[in-house]
């Protein structure tokens, strides 16, 4: 038996982890407060702000498997935190209406791919028609929170959001230990290892001042 007590096939309220869209709008149903992040990873982030925000509802979308048992593991190892699940889903265009009946206070991405070649630049997750996706999904007034220790990826999305007529920049700091003790926020251990490297992180967020036109 999974020492996951990963039950893919079992009642909502005993999986952990969700293989299919459906399963995440079940969830997302319980709650009005939500908080979605993309390319969750292993889950250290999400499952902390989980614990800290018992109200609210805390999805994580991960493209690799193994990453979402790995964060599952973590959901299970707090006593089955109820207030957040991981989907094994790939985050594209189409994410506006596979999530078309909900909507989220925030949305986390953290440390996306920055594909630092020119001609995979397409392949990044954060591009203007994501941006646009990300409005769609958001609150009015909800907030969009990235961080990146890629340099030129953090520039580029900043003036991505900058020529988003959907955004206002609210923040565009450092994630030194300072911010992080004031933001309460919990550095993943992939951004240990980049800051150990001398790669600091740098933490953007920008509000949702206009949904887009449908
Ligand atoms: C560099 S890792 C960062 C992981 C985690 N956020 C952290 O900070 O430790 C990027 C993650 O995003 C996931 N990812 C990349 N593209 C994605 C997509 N389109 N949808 C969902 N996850 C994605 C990858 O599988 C990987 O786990």
């Amino acid at each position: 038996m999974s020492r996951y007590r990963l039950r893919i096939d079992a009642d909502l309220d005993q999986c952990l982890a969700f293989s299919n869209w459906i399963q995440a709008h079940q969830f997302l149903s319980q709650r009005k407060e939500r908080v979605l992040e993309i390319g969750s990873g292993m889950g250290e982030f999400l499952v902390h702000e989980a614990m800290q925000h018992p109200s609210l509802l805390f999805l994580g979308i991960e493209l690799e498997w193994k990453r979402v048992l790995k964060a599952t593991e973590k959901i299970w190892k707090q006593q089955n935190l109820e207030n957040i699940r991981f989907l094994h889903a790939k985050a594209d265009e189409s994410l506006a209406q596979s999530l078309s009946d909900f909507d989220f206070q925030m949305i986390h991405i953290n440390h996306p791919d920055p594909w630092s070649k020119r001609r995979h630049f397409k392949r990044r997750l954060i591009r203007p028609s994501m941006l646009t996706v990300f409005a769609t999904l958001l609150t009015l007034q909800g907030t969009l929170w990235i961080s990146t220790d890629h340099p030129e990826y953090a520039k580029s999305i900043h003036n991505d959001i900058l020529s988003s007529e959907n955004y206002q920049i609210i923040e565009n700091q450092l994630l030194d230990e300072d911010a992080l003790m004031q933001l309460g926020r919990k550095q993943t251990i992939f951004a240990e290892k980049l800051e150990a490297k001398g790669r600091p992180s740098r933490l953007l967020v920008a509000r949702c001042i206009q949904k887009p036109t449908p």
